[in-house]
Formats: structure tokens, sequence, C-alpha cells
């Protein structure tokens, strides 16, 4: 195990004071802090390796499409599959609709079924809801809970439907549930889906094998496991990426072009039109090796000793209402509640003039809260930097919205 206070120590941004208050950073689930390792690799490879690649006929030029390889190769590993079935994007949401675009529009028809769930983030759901605007889908959804569970009866149900593709969170962002993706997946492919994984919030604090987990496409960030901001990873079954048209086009992913028609290069060039922003595959290239150096159990460990710890103590504070299980051991990376009779932005505010940073709204869930029946809500999400000091400096500033509204 790690201790979470040297860790700390790598965090640079950790040492900021905000209005007077040394920072309690409870933001990991919109964006990760950065350790130096990985400002350090982005700074070094501007100022000794930085070119084009694939295009260089010249030293720096190589290197740059070696180092830009070779982070593929680390993403890869580090989640049990091939360099070639790695795809560098923008972020997760640019993943989801690369698969929505490039896989959705020709496998898709009138009247197919595309199954997802209510506890999605925006990014899995509002794509397939255009795509299936396009091809005439339909798009069901999965119910959530009281507990803050999917329905795993309802989810049966649904896959009677015979869905075409099942799109799956790993980890709720507002709920921080831990899903049963890899059940899941096994259930759809019976029904005869593809199935797609949101792990946004899953990767940065646990263990993660795509062929484990058996699912056709895997998507993640780079920003929230401690990597730079402008990078992602599109994660999917070689056969299944070959099958598939680009989803950009232009240079870098063609093999030939001719007046009237181009040819396609090999995956995953085919689905990386343009110029690649390497920095940010050198960037998360080392965030994995930083979190690799921690340890991926560690971390998971740290991350449920968090998590339940946020569970009790907030769960002593007699205006909060918690949202999702109970069980740290189901669940990752965030505790989430309302603080009754005070809108979750005015909370935030407050917490903000001491010092601490939490996210409020609906955290592009408005489905999930629609069906809560609440409008919006407060997030403290964690990484390996949080601590026990956090959550008490957390609760704590939670006494001052009393203060000021009386209740
Ligand atoms: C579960 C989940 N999926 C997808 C996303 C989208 O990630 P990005 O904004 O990096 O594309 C997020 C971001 O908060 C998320 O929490």
């Amino acid at each position: 195990m790690f201790d979470p206070k040297q860790v700390r120590k790598d965090f640079p941004i950790l040492g900021r004071v905000i209005h007077d208050k040394p920072l309690v950073y409870l933001d990991s689930g919109a964006t990760s802090q950065k350790p130096k390792v990985v400002l350090d690799a982005e700074r070094e490879y501007y100022e000794q390796h930085n070119a084009n690649v694939h295009r260089g006929a010249h030293t720096l030029g190589d290197e740059a499409t070696q180092m830009y390889q070779d982070a593929r190769s680390v993403v890869a590993r580090f989640i049990g599959g091939q360099s070639q079935e790695v795809v560098f994007v923008r972020n997760a949401t640019e993943a989801l609709n690369l698969v929505a675009y490039a896989w959705g529009l020709d496998s898709l028809r009138a009247g197919d079924v595309i199954l997802t769930t209510e506890m999605e983030h925006h990014a899995n759901l509002v794509p397939w809801q255009e795509v299936a605007r396009r091809t005439g889908a339909k798009v069901e959804l999965v119910k959530v809970s009281a507990q803050g569970l999917l329905d795993q009866e309802d989810y049966k149900r649904k896959l009677k439907l015979k869905p075409k593709l099942v799109a799956i969170v790993q980890v709720s962002n507002a709920l921080g549930t831990i899903n049963p993706v890899f059940e899941m997946t096994r259930m759809a492919h019976k029904a005869g889906a593809v199935v797609v994984v949101d792990g946004a919030q899953a990767i940065p604090h646990m263990s993660v094998n795509v062929n484990d987990l058996e699912c056709d496409f895997y998507v993640f960030s780079g920003h929230k496991m401690l990597g730079p901001m402008g990078i992602g990873v599109l994660w999917g079954r070689g056969n299944i990426l070959e099958s598939m048209s680009p989803f950009l086009t232009g240079g870098g992913m063609i093999n030939e072009v001719y007046a009237d028609h181009s040819t396609w290069a090999q995956v995953p060039e085919k689905f990386e039109a343009g110029t690649p922003n390497v920095a940010g595959a050198v960037g998360i290239k080392a965030a994995i090796e930083y979190l690799e150096g921690l340890g991926m159990d560690n971390i998971r460990k740290h991350d449920e000793d968090i998590v339940g710890y946020a569970l009790a103590k907030l769960g002593e504070v007699e205006q909060i209402t918690l949202l999702g299980g109970r069980d740290a051991s189901k669940r990752s990376g965030s505790v989430n509640f309302i603080y009754e009779g005070v809108h979750a932005h005015d909370v935030a505010t407050i917490l903000d003039s001491l010092g601490v940073a939490v996210r409020s709204g609906h955290h592009c869930t408005m489905v999930l809260h629609n069906a809560l029946g609440i409008t919006a809500s407060i997030r403290a999400s964690f990484n390996v930097y949080t601590i026990h000091e956090d959550i008490e400096r957390l609760v704590v500033a939670l006494g001052k919205v009393k203060q000021v509204f009386g209740r």
C-alpha cells in the first residue's frame, strides 16, 4: 500500500492556497490533477523531440513517431489489448462518438434497438440518440433502482428485445456504482449485441483488462487518470475495427488517394485523421507508468478506503442525503449527495470559499437525476492523492452552509 500523503508531494497543484485556505481538491471525477512526471514528460517531448509523426524524413520525426507508438503499446499493455486495437482520440466522448458514427451508422437499421442505461453520462447516451435519429433505431434505457444500482431484471427483460448494441458505464460518475460489466457483457453477447463499455471513471481507480471484461469496445480519457487533457482512448476488437468505415477522413488515415476515391490505412491509423496529440500520448504513457508504480490493486484499496470514510463521515451530517449504495466495496471514485433545502450550487460556492472544490449540478447525467427525482447534486470525487483530512475539511466546511442558511 502507498502513503497518499507521500503521493501528494508529486502533485504541485495540491500546494495551492484558495481563499487563504490550503486547497482540498474533491473534483477528480471531473478531471484529476497531474503528477510532476506527467508534466515533465510533456515538457521534455516539446523541448527535445517535437515533430510531426509519420511524415518526418528526419531524426526528430522518427523520435516523435517512436514515442507516439511506444505510448500506444503502453496503453495496450495496461488494458490487456493489442497495440493495433488502441485508437488515440481526444477523450471518452470522442471515442463514443466514433463508435456511434463509424459502427452505428453502418450497422443499425430502422427498428433496431440500442440498449443503454439511465445511469449513463451524456457522452454514452446523446451519440446513441443521434445515431438512432439518423437510422430509425430506437434507444431503450435500463432502469436504475432506488439504491442506485442498475435494475438487472429490467436489463434481462430489455435484452429480450435483441438489441444490436449494449452501451454501459463501468463506474457511474454520479452515483459511484460499480456495475457488473462482465456479467452484463456475457448476457448481451448471448442476446447477439455488440458491447461498448464507458470506462472513464473506472480506469483511474482499478485494474481493467478488456479481455477479461469480454467487451467489444472500451473507452476512456487520459485526463481523469492523472494524464493530460486532449488525449483519450478507444479500444476496439481488431476484427470489428477493421470492418468499420472511418469516422474522420483526411491526412494520416489513408493508404492511397485518387481523384475520385481513396483507400484507408490499416487500423488504428484508419481512425486517426490529421495530426495527432503526440505530447498527450507521451503524457498518458507517463500517467500509466505512475499508476503502475503505485499498483492498480493498491489504488483500488485506497479508493475503497476513501469512499468508505466519506460515506461514514458524510452520513453523520444531518442535512445530507447520500445517493447510491452504502457499500464501499461496490463503489468507486466519488460520494454524491444532496443537502436538504439548499441548492447544490450554493453549497459548492460556500465550500469553495473555504478552499474545498467539489462539483455541483447534474454531472452530465440529467436522465439519472430525473429518475432519482432531483435536479442537482453535489459530488466529492477522489484520486490517489485524496486523504482522510480532505473529507474532514469537507465536513467542517459543510457546517458553514448551516451557519449561512440556518439549516
Ligand atoms: C462516466 C463518464 N463517461 C464519459 C465522460 C466523458 O469524458 P470526457 O469529457 O473526458 O470526454 C465522463 C466525464 O465526466 C464520465 O464521467
